[in-house]
């Protein structure tokens, strides 16, 4: 694995376990790495009316986006849980992903044991997008 993959993957991890999940129990980290070098963290925020629950994935993007970043500035985004296979972000991410990261960015999937890793885009994870 390279060097980058490796270390946003660590870090990842690291900040999956600031994760909010009470209910589920499934922490998840995401980290976008960005053009000028800077990292943004996110983690899943989990609430007991369970469909405000926000993913690891759109956190870190919307974090992104509110301090002023835009698609073209990042670099790649890592997701990492603990699942046997690298983890699968969810439908309702997908979509978010496919308007707020560029088509081609790549998307790196593993689990906490490194065991499994893929690198994707959002063009493989959701083939025939709905856009506006
Ligand atoms: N979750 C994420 O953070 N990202 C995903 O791609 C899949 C699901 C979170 C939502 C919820 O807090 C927990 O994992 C279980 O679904």
């Amino acid at each position: 694995m390279n060097d980058i993959n490796n270390k946003l993957i660590d870090m990842a991890i690291e900040v999956s376990k600031n994760a909010y999940a009470p209910y589920s129990k499934f922490n998840v980290g995401a980290v976008l790495l960005m053009k000028d070098g800077s990292i943004i963290t996110g983690v899943n925020v989990e609430n007991g009316s369970f469909g405000l629950t926000n993913c690891a994935e759109r956190t870190a993007l919307y974090q992104a986006y509110t301090q002023g970043y835009r698609k073209s500035d990042i670099i790649k985004l890592a997701v990492v849980a603990d699942t046997s296979a690298g983890v699968s972000p969810c439908g309702a991410c997908r979509q978010v992903m496919s308007e707020l990261l560029e088509l081609d960015c790549p998307i790196l999937l593993s689990n906490i044991k490194k065991s499994d890793i893929k690198e994707t885009n959002i063009q493989e994870l959701l083939p025939y997008m709905f856009n506006l």
